[in-house]
């Protein structure tokens, strides 16, 4: 019987080469493995073996049965693989991997950038998480001032909150160098607005500012017409309207022509031909005092711009959530 459970073996391995198919490897494993296979008649034999053989015969049939099964395991997983690549139809067209592209906000930004580069403006950079401070003490709006009611903001601390602008780029800046300064400073900044088809807790804005002697009105005027055609085309003109900042005096708000109607007036722009953008104005001598700059001798100007509001200008986007919601059916058609 032992030279019968090599024999065997030997039978199986060479059968299981012969082995073609999956319908093949089933009728293997039955003929070995299955309920009235050679194992089992192994097994049934084994009564009739004497005492003396019986436990090392025993052994035997066992080991037998561990190698056919490691075996027959093993063949399986060739088998049902072979199976699944059989399945795989080389005609059909790949699959493309999706390929990613900028956000909107970051496209004009980036736009922006550009233009102001050219001129030669640098790009500089603050913290969000900003002090009271340069959010505003040093921007000449100090603690009880009407004008903070605007910009009401998340605090960490009293004196730690979001910045509500990017205005505190200015301070920092002018500290940290004398003048001649010519920087914008874009970010995300931050104000405690509920969320409608025109505020967001949190948006993007572009400070602009420069400071050197005898800089005027006049050049922040060009400035701004000069960008407006730069990013909407040359027929859009510029308007300046008187307004308030403590750290500007004079101030203005700024509108462009509606890019939609080109200034002729529609829906978009209540039939005035005007679009709203943001506030600029001619630095305020209190604000040179605070840095150390002597504004009996430097000049300035500084804007801001709502990267947001120009981006859906640019494309014709009628609410501001859309950019924060990450769906990539927006997203893609940028
Ligand atoms: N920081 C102002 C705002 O967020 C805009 C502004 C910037 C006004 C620079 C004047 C000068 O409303």
């Amino acid at each position: 019987m032992e030279k019968n459970i090599e024999q065997i073996k030997q039978e199986f391995l060479s059968e299981l080469q012969e082995v073609k198919n999956q319908q093949e490897f089933e009728a293997l494993r039955v003929k070995y493995l299955g309920r009235k296979g050679i194992l089992q008649d192994l097994f049934k034999r084994l009564g009739a073996a004497s005492p003396e053989e019986r436990p090392r015969l025993g052994k035997q049939i066992n080991e037998l049965k561990v190698f056919l099964t490691e075996k027959v395991n093993e063949a399986k997983a060739r088998f049902s693989a072979r199976k699944k690549t059989a399945r795989i139809d080389l005609t059909l067209p790949g699959r493309k991997p999706p390929v990613g592209r900028k956000h909107p906000l970051t496209q004009t930004l980036d736009d922006m950038k550009r233009f102001f580069l050219s001129l030669g403006f640098t790009v500089a950079d603050g913290p969000e998480v900003e002090t009271d401070y340069y959010n505003f003490e040093a921007l000449n709006i100090p603690k009880n001032h009407p004008a903070r009611d605007m910009q009401d903001t998340l605090y960490i601390t009293e004196e730690i909150l979001l910045r509500t602008h990017t205005s505190p780029v200015q301070i920092r800046t002018m500290q940290a160098q004398q003048p001649p300064v010519r920087i914008i400073a874009p970010g995300r900044v931050y104000r405690r607005d509920t969320p409608d088809a025109s505020h967001s807790p949190f948006f993007h804005q572009v400070e602009g500012l420069c400071v050197d002697k005898g800089i005027s009105f006049g050049d922040l005027k060009a400035v701004i017409e000069e960008f407006a055609k730069y990013m909407f085309g040359a027929d859009i003109h510029v308007r300046f309207r008187p307004s308030f900042f403590p750290f500007t005096e004079p101030s203005l708000e700024y509108d462009f022509n509606c890019v939609f109607c080109r200034g002729k007036g529609c829906k978009v722009c209540k039939y005035t031909g005007w679009v709203e953008i943001s506030g600029a104005g001619m630095v305020d001598p209190n604000v040179f005092t605070a840095v150390g700059y002597d504004p009996e001798v430097y000049t300035g100007y500084a804007f801001g711009m709502g990267v947001d509001r120009i981006a859906m200008l640019r494309y014709g986007i009628d609410d501001i959530r859309l950019f924060f919601e990450n769906d990539l059916r927006f997203l893609s058609q940028f």
